[in-house]
């Protein structure tokens, strides 16, 4: 409907008539100056987006002091060209370097830029947005293409330039969902291309932004100023509106060189620079008259409806008692209730409430009483865009993002909106189109999908039909499938799908509500009895190649193995492998889809902070590496590879890690009890008593001495403390974020490392002033670990005085040589006196000042396990002994118990 108006609607068009009268330097295709290329973030242009389409790197305009970004983090389709030079020269330089490049799009019917505006929870979100085009021959056939431009699922403006000029255009627009999408849309008139494209937040407070419309910009207008052939937008305007100077015949310029207050509650904040000039008429009985057709030439909608805003501030002192008061007139209607007077220096802003139809025709006029003719200082004309589409609903194109990102899925019809509108809509998607849009069928058979079937397919809760036959999934069927209701068509057909079907869906399919099709999946139980038993085999059990086959055994089979294993002394340990060892390398998708999106937060360290997943069953941490690798891609992938195959009963087993650009992540089993540090801090539930603590530290002891002396090379850990000993199911210790430093370090052999890791507190001195790496240095670590296990208290007092926890006991000994003192009073005597007097020596041992003084790890459990008869512990088995031998790798340990 309103779609004829916006073809035939004005746009900037400025022909290379008028830009040849411009004085243009040259300035090339200059680098930007280094001193900005320096961090320039969010708080030089808050909130803005700035995209220089086919840009080759960020940079700063020094011309509009707006930061540029390129394309990459919009859009994923596309190719950069360069602009003519002699259209660069030709058109104005004010604009900046956005006309030297441009991203053009051959493939694809529509391409899309996703905009994510920051806002602040609760706030009304309401942008300005604005795109460019300059053709600039970038592509040598001297003929600027024709094309359509959407905001989302709604037609924007279509974009006809000629070849020798720019186009921008201008969307005020309150958005009801978190992402704004601008998409090119190829009407077979040529290869849409687009040169930049701006967003930038408004207060919401101005213009009348109603939901379901938008505001299209006609005309900005800074009336009154010297003739310039440049915009004046930010930093003069804090919203980086595009203001062009405006001549009208039989209208006088008055300006003033005072600057209007801006202290008053001027929510428009036009800018000081526009409201110093302005227009007046002749005399008090002659109106200032406009005609926006008859003025630019143009014949508007007589459909369409438009919104006028008048800017005014007296910028002329009148003497005294004398007043201007003003009346207005759109469209032959009064827009004020009652005329204004004009106050000095202070600005004022109206418009008309109700959209006004068909034309623009308006007459400021002094009423009777005013003493001074009218004046005008800025006026803006919009176009109001109403009956818009309705996107998709929102949870659908979330599910549909997410499947798309599990299975990196790059379809070039794969864009915008999935659904809206209906000629765009996804390859191997239907839709229902009601008031909201919903997705009613997805088949992705055929499409060479790898990993599980996402989780997210689930949330699709209008699905009828689903098709990912004939890839390669893998994995279970998830039971959230059998809470679409709708399902009426599901194959998943031609997979390695394993486990079993979920109940639900074979009691539909044979009830004829549901048809099934999962022929071809070997590993897929079809029949609900096998229910129970599959769901024992997670993806992470052990199998022994050649010995056993583990892979889909009964639990029978399972403990069996075991007890062979475990008689055998893991003498074939080195033959042993996870069922799934393929799968140690997970996509950032498959991570996101693990944590389903980063949802629940469960540590923070050092390294990085630590969501909660699942892998199938299995709970895992994923610890995301706030700091890429020092090592390449690949050594790090050597290094996680290798630390997956370190295990030990003692250590947190590392499932998989993750290794996409800088996104690195490594995931471990989760332990459900938490840290040692959390559950000494007495704020935790569980309060361990003496024998717990012993046999955390005997624990923790063994887990280190196996990182030294059982994997070859060594594993230094470099970050032991409390924090992060884990406690599982059964209080019982495992190491984590072992080998990090590995990972982390690039010592070499030389064990010079350039970056001292470590938690204050923990950090053994030496390391800290020699800056040289020795396992010594974890001995020194493990020494305060145990005194915090000991005294219950953490490693810095944080008494009036700041106190380290060796000091602290050195003090207590000095005191009387008494233990009494220095045990936890929260165990309240509960302990064993001579036991804990070893423990506090073997820890005041480990924590000497040289590191030649200190006892090996080895020497530490040795010691360790005298205190304590064995027997009285748990089923601690001997340290070394059952220790798979170094460099071996096995997966054993973690499921002998
Ligand atoms: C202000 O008005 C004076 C007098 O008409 C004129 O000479 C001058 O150029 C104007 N300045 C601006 C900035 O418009
Ligand atoms: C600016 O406006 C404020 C509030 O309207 C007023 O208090 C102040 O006196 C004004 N300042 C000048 C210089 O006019
Ligand atoms: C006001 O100006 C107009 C245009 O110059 C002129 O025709 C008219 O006579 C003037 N009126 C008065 C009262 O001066
Ligand atoms: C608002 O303007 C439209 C179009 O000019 C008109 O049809 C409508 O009656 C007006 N509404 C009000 C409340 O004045
Ligand atoms: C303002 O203009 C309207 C419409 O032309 C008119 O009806 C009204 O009387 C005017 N008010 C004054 C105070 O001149
Ligand atoms: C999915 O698409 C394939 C290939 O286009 C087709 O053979 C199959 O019938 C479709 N599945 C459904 C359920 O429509
Ligand atoms: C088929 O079984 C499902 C699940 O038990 C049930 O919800 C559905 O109503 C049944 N449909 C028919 C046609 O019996």
């Amino acid at each position: 409907m309103h779609t004829d108006s916006m073809r035939s609607a004005l746009v900037w068009i400025f022909t290379l008539n008028v830009c040849l009268q411009i004085l243009f330097i040259p300035g090339g295709d200059s680098k930007p100056h280094p001193r900005f290329r320096e961090k320039i973030t969010e708080d030089y242009n808050p909130g803005f987006i700035s995209i220089d389409c086919g840009a080759s790197n960020d940079y700063l305009d020094e011309e509009t002091s707006i930061f540029f970004k390129t394309d990459t983090d919009f859009i994923e389709t596309g190719e950069n060209f360069l602009t003519s030079s002699q259209f660069i020269q030709t058109n104005d330089p004010d604009l900046g370097r956005q006309l030297h490049t441009l991203r053009s799009f051959p493939e694809g019917n529509r391409n899309c830029y996703t905009l994510k505006p920051e806002y602040k929870q609760g706030e009304q979100k309401s942008y300005l947005i604005r795109a460019m085009f300059g053709y600039g021959n970038y592509d040598g056939k001297n003929h600027a293409p024709t094309f359509d431009l959407y905001l989302g699922v709604n037609y924007w403006i279509n974009v006809n330039t000629a070849t020798n000029s720019y186009i921008w255009t201008e969307i005020i627009h309150a958005p009801t969902t978190d992402t704004i999408q601008v998409c090119l849309v190829n009407i077979d008139t040529g290869t849409p291309f687009i040169s930049s494209l701006e967003l930038r937040p408004l207060s919401t407070s101005i213009y009348q932004i109603m939901s379901q419309s938008y505001l299209h910009l006609k005309g900005r207008f800074d009336v009154g100023g010297p003739v310039v052939n440049f915009y004046k937008r930010y930093k003069d305007d804090i919203y980086d509106r595009r203001w062009y100077w405006r001549d009208v015949k039989d209208w006088y310029k008055i300006n003033t060189t005072i600057d209007v207050n801006k202290s008053g509650n001027d929510i428009y904040q036009v800018p000081a620079e526009i409201l110093k000039t302005a227009v007046q008429s002749f005399n008090r009985s002659y109106d200032l008259y406009h005609d926006y057709e008859i003025e630019w030439n143009v014949h508007l909608n007589k459909y369409s409806r438009y919104y006028v805003y008048f800017h005014f501030a007296e910028i002329q002192k009148l003497a005294p008692g004398l007043r201007r008061i003003i009346n207005i007139t759109l469209n032959d209607e009064n827009i004020l209730s009652e005329p204004i007077t004009l106050e000095y220096m202070k600005p004022v802003t109206i418009s008309n409430k109700n959209a006004t139809q068909g034309f623009v025709r308006f007459s400021i006029r002094a009423t009777a009483e005013s003493d001074a003719p009218p004046i005008l200082n800025a006026f803006e004309v919009y176009e109001l865009i109403t009956d818009l589409n309705s996107p998709t609903d929102i949870k659908d194109v979330d599910a549909m993002e997410n499947i798309k990102r599990y299975y990196g899925i790059s379809r070039i019809d794969w864009q915008g909106d999935p659904c809206v509108p209906e000629i765009f809509r996804w390859s191997g998607l239907d839709c229902s189109y009601g008031i909201n849009p919903r997705i009613i069928s997805l088949n992705l058979s055929s499409s060479k999908l790898g990993g599980q079937i996402a989780a997210s397919v689930s949330d699709l809760s209008e699905l009828q039909s689903l098709d990912v036959s004939d890839n390669s999934l893998n994995g279970f069927v998830p039971e959230s499938l059998s809470q679409l209701e709708y399902l009426r068509i599901l194959n998943i057909g031609g997979n390695k799908l394993s486990g079993s079907i979920p109940a639900k869906l074979i009691e539909r399919s044979k009830n004829g509500s549901l048809i099934l099709s999962v022929d071809g999946n070997q590993n897929l139980c079809t029949s609900t009895q096998c229910h129970k038993r599959n769901r024992v085999v997670i993806p992470l059990v052990v199998t022994l190649v050649g010995a056993f086959i583990l892979s889909a055994v009964s639990l029978f089979v399972f403990r069996r193995v075991q007890v062979v294993v475990s008689m055998t002394k893991l003498k074939f340990s080195n033959k042993m492998e996870y069922v799934d060892s393929k799968k140690q390398e997970f996509s950032y998708s498959e991570v996101q889809s693990i944590t389903n999106n980063f949802e629940r937060v469960v540590g923070k360290g050092g390294f990085g902070t630590v969501y909660y997943g699942c892998i199938g069953e299995t709970q895992v941490a994923v610890k995301m590496l706030s700091h890429s690798s020092t090592q390449g891609v690949q050594q790090f992938q050597t290094e996680a590879n290798i630390l997956t195959r370190v295990h030990h009963r003692c250590l947190t087993p590392l499932i998989g890690y993750c290794n996409e650009g800088t996104r690195t992540a490594l995931i471990y089993e989760y332990m459900t009890n938490g840290d040692l540090a959390e559950k000494l801090s007495g704020q935790s539930q569980t309060f361990l008593g003496w024998e717990q603590r012993f046999q955390i530290a005997l624990d923790s002891a063994i887990g280190l001495e196996y990182l030294h002396n059982g994997c070859k090379p060594p594993i230094i850990h470099r970050d032991v403390k409390t924090r992060n000993i884990l406690l599982d199911e059964n209080l019982r210790a495992k190491i984590s974020d072992f080998g990090l430093s590995r990972i982390f370090s690039d010592d070499g052999d030389t064990h010079v490392s350039t970056a001292i890791a470590g938690t204050p507190g923990y950090l053994d001195p030496e390391y800290n002033t020699t800056n040289r790496l020795n396992e010594k240095s974890d001995v020194y670590s493990f020494g305060i670990v145990l005194l915090e296990i000991i005294t219950g208290r953490t490693v810095i007092l944080k008494a009036q005085v700041r106190t380290h926890i060796i000091k602290w006991v050195s003090s207590m000994l000095a005191d009387d040589g008494e233990i009494d003192g220095v045990v936890d009073t929260r165990l309240q005597g509960e302990y064993d006196s001579e036991a804990a007097r070893k423990v506090i020596d073997v820890a005041m041992a480990c924590v000497a000042p040289s590191s030649v003084n200190r006892p090996t790890m080895n020497q530490v459990v040795m010691e360790l396990k005298q205190c304590f008869p064995v027997g009285k512990l748990g089923t601690t088995s001997t340290g070394s002994s059952e220790i798979v031998s170094a460099g071996e790798i096995s997966g054993l340990s973690s499921l002998a118990r």
